[in-house]
């Protein structure tokens, strides 16, 4: 509710207390420019229409006219390693094969046969030609039409009009992307300002270690949203307010396509009252929840069991203890990283659906793409780990589809998260079915820590009025 006391205008109160800035200014380490330099757009306090997420009509005008025009992230590239490795990518009525060439390049084709319009693959493999199962319809890994049985019957088509369509394809650390029509900005422009500040974190030096994905049953854009603020974890997460600075959280946006938020951890949640509870309180809060899904947890081979020194704070005995771990583990120097890059959720979000965290850590990386109604979606959820200095970057896992029935604590690669999950998977559904009843069908957002969502719907109604995508 608006306070009357309050002169503030929209979108410039905070949290009392402790701030993202003090706790930048507090680091063992100098932070980045990427972690201090407030970027905060303030967009509109108005009203958003809950029949976005639930109309066939609005899904529709997001095929046509966001997900051909926007660069998508469709692979990476330890998918893919070698040369006929493709991969299918399918999203928003679209069907790809993007596949390795022999000069090491990427292409992406429309997977489907130009005879009577069936599938070319269903799977991902690796070949050198995409014959048809139907008739034998042939094409090369280059998309170039080979030839088919029965060419006697086939005269009027011509081999050179018979090319695989194309789709364009780029690439930024380790992250393939691709784009159905041509135009627009540049993959790179596009990302701006994510490749200035991914270049600490290095991505191109990671590799798939985790990808488990799900259909869930609501929007795409309900099911991201859920994953673009931090302050549901009071009410959603509360196991985690131990050590988690849930609405101490810095939320920022730029320009129409990227926006992050900024969440620490290693302090105690503003909503826990401190009594009683030290520094070394927080660090085995920590210990416990990491430790939790364990089953013969073992605290000396805990990397986060640390005994805080006199006079420091959890946050920087537990950055010195990740900082020791990471350079160990992979062999690359971690000294100048920074508190925050150890420890923190530092997610990122790329219009329309692709997030990856960045940091030091092993980064989770989210990608959402629309189901075959307004009321389903897949939802991605991969970790990237750091491949040691000087080895070849492995293979990447291949995705871990959980059937209907399963929950994502039945991931158990994904540890304690398979539980935060859940605990979403409870709201998720819930939301998609109360948006379908509600009775004004007007959505409210906080003017800051909702900042995120509102951006990416404004970037939304870019591209449906045309003002962005086709050509532009
Ligand atoms: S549909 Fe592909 S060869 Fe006939
Ligand atoms: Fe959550």
């Amino acid at each position: 509710m608006a306070d009357k006391d309050a002169h503030l205008s929209g979108g410039q109160a905070r949290c009392p207390g402790t701030g993202w800035h003090d706790l930048m200014a507090q680091d063992s380490r100098t932070p980045p420019a990427s972690l201090t330099e407030e970027h905060y757009e303030y967009l509109g306090s108005g009203p958003i229409d809950a029949s976005r997420y639930t109309s066939e009509e609005f899904a529709r005008l997001e095929r046509e006219r966001v997900w051909p025009y926007v660069w998508q992230f469709a692979a990476r590239e330890e998918d893919i390693p070698e040369p006929g490795d493709y991969t299918v990518f399918e999203n928003a009525g679209r069907s790809y094969l993007v596949c390795r060439q022999d000069d090491g390049s990427v292409r992406a084709f429309h997977n489907v046969c130009l005879h009577r319009g069936r599938k070319l693959r269903h799977e991902d493999g690796a070949t050198d030609r995409f014959a048809c199962p139907f008739h034998g319809f042939a094409w090369n890994k280059d998309g170039s039409f080979e030839g088919m049985p029965c060419q006697w019957d086939f005269q009027h088509l011509a081999a050179e009009e018979m090319g695989l369509p194309e789709a364009e394809v780029a690439s930024w650390q380790g992250y393939i992307f691709l784009r159905e029509e041509p135009g627009g900005p540049g993959l790179e422009e596009f990302l701006s300002p994510l490749p200035d500040h991914f270049a600490r974190w290095r991505h191109d030096e990671c590799t798939t270690v985790i990808w488990v994905a799900k259909e869930v049953a609501a929007n795409w854009k309900v099911t991201a949203e859920a994953f673009m603020e931090a302050w549901h974890t009071v009410v959603t997460h509360p196991q985690l307010l131990p050590f988690t600075g849930d609405c101490n959280a810095a939320y920022w946006n730029w320009g129409d396509n990227i926006n992050v938020n900024l969440v620490p951890f290693g302090i105690l949640s503003p909503h826990l009252d401190p009594t009683g509870k030290n520094q070394q309180w927080i660090v085995d809060e920590f210990i416990k929840y990491n430790g939790r899904s364990a089953d013969n947890y073992d605290p000396a081979g805990d990397p986060f069991a640390v005994t805080v020194p006199d006079g420091q704070t959890a946050r920087s005995a537990l950055g010195a203890a990740m900082r020791r771990m990471y350079t160990d583990q992979t062999g690359y120097d971690h000294d100048h990283a920074t508190d925050a890059e150890l420890l923190d959720a530092l997610v990122y979000n790329v219009f329309p659906n692709f997030a990856p965290w960045g940091g030091f850590m092993p980064n989770i990386v989210y990608r959402w793409r629309p189901g075959k109604t307004p009321d389903t979606c897949l939802m991605e959820v991969r970790v990237l780990s750091r491949v040691k200095k000087g080895e070849p970057i492995p293979r990447g896992a291949a995705m871990h589809l959980l059937g209907p029935d399963q929950k994502w604590t039945d991931a158990p690669e994904l540890g304690g998260l398979g539980d935060v999950f859940e605990q979403d998977m409870e709201n998720i559904p819930w939301v998609q079915e109360g948006l379908h009843c509600m009775k004004n069908g007007k959505i409210r957002l906080a003017d800051y820590q909702e900042i995120r969502i509102r951006q990416f719907h404004r970037t939304l109604d870019r591209y449906i009025s045309g003002e962005l995508g086709r050509g532009k």
